[in-house]
């Protein structure tokens, strides 16, 4: 379907080359002045050099062919030289019918199937997740959806930290703890339990006490290093260990993620990047791209241009270990080899962002990616709590995700039960639907750059930019639809068959032209990774339609044709909204 920019545009351009002049001057853009007008042109401005003539007096040519075209309501020459536009109802009519009519609603597919690894979640096993991991999965799972919707071939990757000193810290806790375990008896040849010897909860018990303890005991530090050492280097007991902190996390991890509505192609692992690094080195090595400084192997990565200094990228230790660095230099390699992706974007916290540039410069160098492969680094600032300082619990530690969670639903279950609008017995399904918008929305609207502020009082509310308002919005329309159906006797099927007609007044009108900035928003978004721009394409279009539904009676007008017309619009707008929320990573109920 044409976009409505283009539509109009060659309205214009056509009536440029009816005026004698070219038509490339005639493309118009949204309305720099919407008190004014709604779209212009400014293709006289650019025309007064080309015909040596007073862009004022181009643009009154154009305006008086355009007069009496039905695709305006007005056009206006306005001085220096612009051209002021107002569309006619029987043209937004018309485009709203066609969206109407396409199950994309507009929106074109952009991506020709170009595959796109994203690289989020991010979790590292063994961790309790916790709100640093939230953004990632938040923006993540919504860039994808963005990029999937727009036609890419999208696969999201976990990418879960699975093989650095965590491993070795609940290993060597363990021993101290459990040191019978068949898993430290070098002797022991049999076959080691199937079960694992702890449940998450005292998985995610193990971890923070070992990591505690590592701080504060070198000596047990060192046996953690040691234990990370023999793991990595295959260590039968210690493998079995690793096996088993694995199977019950990415259980939990599971459980977490679905709970989220985040949901990953891939479950690859730092560990599954470790078979590439071998003939990784040898070939950086081979090939000249790495040299040795100080016993370590690096990778020179600094260019002339540099403002700032970028430091050598590490391949391998003085000792022969392999670093982050490492592994994520081979995950290329892996994701290149299996899936030859055309772009990898990561959705990693910003801090990460010079080491970022150093894997990628170090990729390009060695040639480990296509000339035209897109490396994109999605960092993301920090989510703080209401002093502004990085969000804590109570007595300071780092919050759980599933604790955050727990409070918001629980808050959202409070105010649904105030509003007397669920029956009972549905309340805490649709508080977790709508606490799931509050948390999401409230970390997309943002900038994903940008650090911000976690508020559950304004996160939460049904009112302002939240996910609440915007589920609201759609319930509400849901409910006006339901309504509709009963007293006509009509199934939502048949509501597709309505015609939309041009809007009978300025709400409607609004409402409408806002509805045809759908793929326009959807098409920024997607290139510029920023859902961002659909969180406040849909505020706005919550907003026009809650305009309109203030001031429009719709179930009780009288004239047919006008009602079945309002219904069509709002069921336009429901799928607009219900698309953008999907974009998101979030639904809507039926009532709240
Ligand atoms: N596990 C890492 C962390 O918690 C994030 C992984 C990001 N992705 C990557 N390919 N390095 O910081």
């Amino acid at each position: 379907m044409e976009q409505i920019l283009d539509l109009i545009s060659k309205y214009v351009s056509e009536a440029f080359g009816m005026a004698g002049y070219d038509a490339d001057l005639g493309k118009v853009t949204l309305s720099n002045r919407p008190d004014l007008c709604e779209y212009q042109c400014n293709g006289a401005m650019a025309g007064a050099k080309r015909y040596h003539k007073a862009p004022l007096m181009i643009a009154q040519d154009v305006a008086d062919i355009l007069d009496g075209c039905d695709a305006f309501e007005s056009v206006q020459a306005a001085a220096p030289g612009f051209l002021n536009l107002k569309l006619s109802g029987g043209l937004l009519s018309g485009f709203l019918n066609g969206m109407k009519e396409d199950e994309r609603l507009g929106v074109p597919e952009t991506g020709g199937n170009k595959t796109v690894i994203i690289d989020y979640g991010g979790a590292n096993v063994a961790k309790p997740l916790h709100v640093g991991h939230l953004r990632s999965a938040v923006i993540g799972e919504s860039v994808k959806r963005i990029l999937r919707f727009l036609g890419y071939d999208t696969i999201g990757d976990v990418h879960l930290g699975d093989w650095g000193l965590q491993m070795g810290l609940i290993i060597a806790q363990l021993r101290c703890e459990k040191p019978e375990l068949p898993y430290f008896d070098d002797a022991f040849e049999g076959e080691y339990p199937k079960e694992a010897p702890f449940t998450i909860s005292e998985l995610e018990k193990i971890y923070p006490e070992a990591s505690k303890r590592s701080k504060e005991d070198e000596e047990f530090r060192q046996e953690a290093l040691k234990a990370t050492g023999q793991l990595q280097h295959g260590h039968r007991g210690y493998h079995a260990i690793w096996q088993h902190i694995l199977d019950v996390s990415i259980a939990d991890l599971k459980k977490n993620y679905d709970s989220l509505n985040v949901s990953f192609e891939l479950w690859k692992k730092e560990s599954d990047a470790q078979p590439y690094i071998p003939d990784l080195v040898d070939y950086l090595k081979r090939e000249g791209y790495a040299h040795l400084d100080q016993g370590a192997l690096v990778v020179d990565v600094a260019q002339d241009s540099d403002t700032k200094k970028i430091p050598p990228c590490m391949i391998l230790k003085s000792d022969g270990a392999s670093l982050y660095n490492t592994t994520d230099l081979a995950t290329i390699v892996m994701r290149m080899e299996n899936w030859k992706p055309d772009q990898i974007i990561y959705v990693v916290d910003k801090r990460q962002d010079l080491y970022f540039t150093q894997v990628f410069r170090c990729a390009r160098k060695a040639k480990l990616v296509e000339e035209d492969t897109g490396l994109t680094f999605l960092g993301f600032g920090t989510m703080n709590g209401r002093d502004g300082k990085p969000f804590k619990t109570r007595d300071g530690g780092v919050i759980r995700l599933e604790d955050l969670i727990t409070d918001i639903n629980q808050e959202m279950l409070r105010k649904i039960l105030e509003n007397h609008e669920t029956d009972p017995g549905e309340a805490e399904e649709t508080a977790r639907i709508v606490a799931l918008s509050a948390i999401k929305y409230g970390d997309l609207s943002n900038q994903a750059s940008k650090d911000y502020i976690f508020d559950t009082d304004k996160f939460t509310s049904f009112e302002g930019n939240t996910g609440p308002y915007i589920l609201y919005t759609i319930v509400r329309i849901k409910s006006i639809l339901r309504r509709y159906l009963e007293e006509n006797g009509k199934t939502w099927e048949e509501t597709g068959a309505l015609d939309i007609l041009p809007p009978a007044g300025d709400a409607e009108k609004a409402l409408g032209l806002t509805l045809t900035a759908f793929a326009p928003a959807v098409l920024q978004a997607g290139e510029e990774l920023a859902p961002h721009k659909i969180c406040g394409y849909i505020y706005e279009l919550a907003n026009q339609f809650n305009r309109f539904y203030h001031e429009t009676k719709i179930l009780t007008e009288p004239a047919e044709a006008q009602r079945n017309s309002y219904i069509a619009l709002l069921a336009l707008t429901l799928r607009v909204l219900e698309c953008g929320i999907d974009l998101l990573g979030f639904t809507a109920p039926e009532k709240m």
